[in-house]
């Protein structure tokens, strides 16, 4: 949610704040706005709509914003329509100090209130707006007090937020404060920067200091000092970037989805190729033991949307590896229903973001009430990866794109890797067996490489297809998780209604919705299933359905009553999720292209969900 970007130094501020918003625009993009200190005095400038509107709207306003020192904001409204009023930043006072954020403010009708009652005028809806209005409340004026008063304003907050504050009484100088949300500090030659992802500084410097809750932090342009939560100056550790700034470009594809789809062989290959070593997984991986692996009693695999999906295939490989009982759990279900969490059991968690609200707030149930935590996460240093008691990275890479393909094929790979150390340390597998499973993992990017060869294929069905008011994914087992993403990755980037459901289940109520014409989609990729999912394919062919067929090689079964038949390259079969979603994936996105769809950016939706 929201992205927040500030920068002090030497050049003109606002072409890098700009650059700044459009490489966060993934996090949020109903508003976005900037505030910077020019000639004449603290400007703001909002609006409604994307960075380009910002842009047009600064061309518009005419006036001369060339400054050295600014902060920037793109939203997802939580609080307050989208609109110019709610943009961010906002002023407090009589217009001294900007305030940007990312977050929730709890108590904000309260502090609203008691702030009237001082006599603020509020001019917008959101709980950001009374940040703003307390740190004018409480500054005192002084140069060095921009830090003491935030400090001392973040006190009385209740919820989450990382914050970018800037006053008139020192115009180079951003204050920077953090409590749930994320927020690094980029670090330059005689300048600095704030941003929420390391994507935003990656242009200006790959140097990035990642500020801890309650910490606040001074930034000016030859120097940032970070305080704790008593105002005791705090050593932090500089951190060096290890990807540069092509990885987050689209290389000539016309949309990062795209592109980040076809890296998908790579992704695999660069989580799978660094853990398995002479012929066995070898976790070098924080916290991953051995001896932590063997005395798991349950594991509760904790994700939101693909991530969950992700797990929901985890689950079922680790159950039916490892005989071990596995359930996979909508994250902001967990936390609210008093779950029953043993001191044996292993909790994986599974973000792309690694800062998702709900998934965090599920860890950190499970670790204290004992369990064991693995995170799964895809940004380095997030949050849920440091707070995790172990963490497997999943080296995607960054993943721009708000729909996920490459990471969700990152976790799955995880997830096989971790099935595949328990099931040997807990004696379950030979050690010929787990050779020849790691042969398979180590092989299962050619076969990615080989089922991406689909991609015309999908793009003419999708062609065809692209009008349906509504389609049905159908599998079971392994392909039913795998249905439940394929049609996430539909509905969030075209808006056709869709469902996903358990190829058995379908007869039982929902098969009314299946009409003459109706889209249907089988997965069918477990051999032993083959025979039970074409005859709920007939079930719906009787019904009118037209049916799409996503199946191996081998397929023995009736092809004739399908429309399309889409095979995929063998694998072992416990791994065919990672096949079968390739298609789905490419499906997804030719219907949205083909609809004219904000492929990258879906309407109402943000990349990293850092809220409730
Ligand atoms: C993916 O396409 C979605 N946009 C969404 O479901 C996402 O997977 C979910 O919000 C979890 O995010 P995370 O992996 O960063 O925790
Ligand atoms: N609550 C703030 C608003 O609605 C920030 C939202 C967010 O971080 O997503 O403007």
């Amino acid at each position: 949610m929201c992205g927040i970007v500030g920068f002090t130094g030497r050049e003109n501020a606002l072409p890098i704040l700009i650059k700044g918003l459009y490489s966060l625009e993934y996090r949020g993009y109903d508003s976005a706005g900037i505030a910077a200190f020019t000639k004449e005095g603290l400007r703001v400038v909002k609006t409604r709509g994307r960075i380009a509107n910002l842009e047009e709207k600064i061309r518009e306003v005419g006036c001369d914003m060339e400054c050295t020192c600014g902060i920037g904001h793109t939203r997802w409204a939580t609080h307050g329509e989208p609109s110019d009023r709610n943009s961010h930043p906002h002023l407090g006072g009589k217009g001294k100090v900007a305030v940007v954020h990312n977050g929730i403010i709890e108590n904000y009708k309260e502090l609203r209130e008691r702030l009237e009652a001082h006599g603020y005028e509020f001019k917008s809806e959101t709980d950001t707006e009374t940040v703003a209005h307390l740190v004018d409340y409480l500054h005192t004026g002084k140069q060095e007090d921009l830090a003491k008063t935030v400090l001392a304003a973040v006190q009385r907050l209740r919820g989450s937020y990382a914050l970018g504050v800037v006053s008139m009484d020192n115009t180079q100088e951003i204050v920077a404060a953090r409590r749930g949300n994320p927020l690094v500090i980029g670090i330059g030659e005689g300048e600095n920067m704030i941003a929420s992802d390391i994507t935003a500084i990656i242009s200006r410097t790959r140097k990035f200091i990642i500020l801890d809750d309650n910490e606040v932090a001074i930034v000016r342009p030859d120097e940032v000092i970070v305080m704790n939560e008593f105002g005791d100056k705090v050593e932090k550790e500089v951190q060096t970037v290890n990807w540069d700034m092509s990885a987050a470009e689209k290389g000539g594809y016309q949309h990062f989805m795209l592109k980040e789809i076809m890296e998908q062989p790579k992704a695999v290959t660069d989580t799978v190729t660094p853990r398995i070593k002479n012929n066995a997984v070898c976790f070098e991986d924080n916290g991953l033991t051995d001896e932590r692996l063997r005395d798991i009693e349950n594991i509760h695999i904790i994700g939101c949307g693909s991530a969950l999906h992700a797990g929901m295939v985890g689950k079922r490989v680790i159950e039916a590896m490892c005989r071990i009982r596995c359930s996979a759990e909508v994250a902001s279900e967990f936390r609210y229903e008093n779950p029953i969490i043993g001191k044996k059991d292993m909790c994986i968690v599974i973000s792309q973001s690694g800062e998702t609200a709900d998934t965090l707030a599920a860890m950190r149930l499970a670790k204290q009430a004992g369990a064991f935590t693995i995170a799964i996460v895809n940004v380095v240093s997030s949050t849920i990866a440091r707070e995790a008691d172990g963490v497997l990275y999943t080296w995607a890479g960054p993943e721009i794109a708000v729909a996920t393909t490459k990471a969700y094929s990152a976790q799955l790979a995880a997830l096989y890797l971790i099935s595949v150390k328990i099931a040997r340390v807990r004696g379950l597998i030979s050690i010929g067996d787990e050779r020849a499973l790691c042969a398979e993992l180590q092989r299962l990017p050619e076969c990615v490489t080989e089922a991406l060869k689909c991609q015309p294929d999908m793009q003419r069905i999708a062609t065809l297809y692209a009008n349906r008011p509504s389609v049905f994914f159908l599998g079971r087992g392994l392909d039913y998780a795998a249905a439940l993403e394929a049609s996430l990755k539909l509905k969030e980037i075209s808006y056709i209604h869709s469902e996903a459901y358990a190829a058995g289940e379908l007869k039982h109520g929902t098969i009314s919705l299946i009409e003459d014409g109706t889209l249907v989609v089988a997965l069918a990729t477990q051999p032993a299933l083959f025979e039970k999912t074409v005859s709920n394919i007939r079930e719906v062919v009787a019904r009118g359905a037209s049916v799409v067929l996503v199946t191996t090689d081998d397929f023995t079964g009736d092809e004739s009553v399908c429309q399309h038949i889409i095979r995929l390259p063998k694998c072992l079969y416990e791994f065919s999720a990672s096949l079968s979603i390739i298609p789905m994936q490419l499906f997804a996105y030719y219907v949205a292209v083909e609809r004219n769809c904000d492929v990258d950016k879906p309407r109402n939706l943000a990349k990293s969900v850092t809220v409730e």
